[in-house]
């Protein structure tokens, strides 16, 4: 947390210094809960529409009812940026099941948590950015749809913690999941996107890949560049082969890939990576303007 963090929960604004939960609230004893990450430049959160859609879906899959509209929550994600003294930073928007006793029955929750927190965000330095991230392909499978469903957004992140583990404990920046068919599903905290002859491809979300705003974005941007894209299932020898191979996320936003278990990958930063890292940086240019 930075001296700068703001929160809001259940309506009340405050210092991050000052926000607190209880230690009763089922989104920490069980992770029953959804989340979203959110961006902000120039005072405005990016794609905020696309997020409060995807967290109000996220919440209906596992019958969390909000208890805000998303017109309260744009208001809700006003008032804090209002409060955060930078314009760029970070939102971590969070809607869990609220306290109740002890034992997981969420009906014993009456009132969900709706906690938004807006702070800086240092994922990595623009040196290590450019360079490239090292990847390597985690023994830790992304759960089955019929476990969790890849597109709820949720607090359970265990499994893609455990594959980060693996990364770091082989050096690696980051780990990419595969699904229990041995098809690429994703990043630890980002969606993955290879380059082949000129064509863009990243896995489907019936693969495991969550629907990424940002894999959104830059799949929309690549279409209209003249760029050829497509979702489509993708194994680890995808990844071994690819001419460029790159990460999408709020977070990461887009991180060129510059080696994947030891293979280094053709090209990185490569022309596709670059087109569309520039073509992304003009967009939230336009659409974050400053009123
Ligand atoms: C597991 C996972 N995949 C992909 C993403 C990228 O999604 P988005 O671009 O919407 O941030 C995230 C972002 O939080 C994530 O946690």
């Amino acid at each position: 947390m930075s001296d700068l963090a703001q929160c809001w929960i259940n309506g009340r604004l405050m210092p991050g210094s000052q926000a607190s939960i209880s230690v009763f609230d089922h989104g920490l004893l069980y992770g029953d809960g959804v989340f979203e990450g959110i961006r902000f430049y120039q005072g405005r959160a990016f794609r905020l529409y696309e997020h409060l859609q995807r967290l109000m879906d996220s919440a209906a899959a596992i019958r969390l009812t909000v208890p805000y509209t998303q017109e309260a929550l744009t208001q809700a994600v006003a008032d804090i940026l209002d409060a955060f003294a930078e314009p760029d930073g970070y939102l971590r928007l969070i809607v869990t099941r609220g306290v109740g006793p002890l034992g997981l029955n969420p009906e014993s929750c009456t009132q969900p948590t709706v906690i938004l927190i807006a702070d800086r965000l240092s994922m990595i330095d623009d040196n290590q950015r450019h360079r490239g991230a090292k990847a390597i392909i985690a023994s830790t499978r992304r759960l089955p749809a019929d476990g969790l469903d890849g597109r709820i957004k949720s607090l359970n992140y265990l499994n893609n913690i455990l594959a980060r583990i693996e990364a770091n404990q082989a050096g690696a920046d980051e780990a990419v999941l595969l699904n229990q068919n041995g098809y690429v599903a994703e990043g630890s905290a980002d969606n993955i996107f290879v380059v082949r002859d000129g064509h863009l491809f990243t896995p489907r979300h019936t693969d495991g890949a969550l629907q990424g705003i940002t894999r959104g974005v830059v799949m929309a941007l690549a279409a209209d560049n003249g760029i050829p894209v497509a979702a489509c299932a993708l194994t680890s020898y995808d990844l071994y082969t690819a001419d460029e191979c790159f990460l999408t996320g709020t977070g990461a936003e887009l991180i060129p890939v510059r080696e994947v278990d030891g293979r280094p990958v053709r090209r990185c930063p490569g022309p596709v990576f670059s087109l569309l890292s520039c073509a992304f940086s003009d967009l939230i240019a336009l659409e974050t303007q400053p009123r």
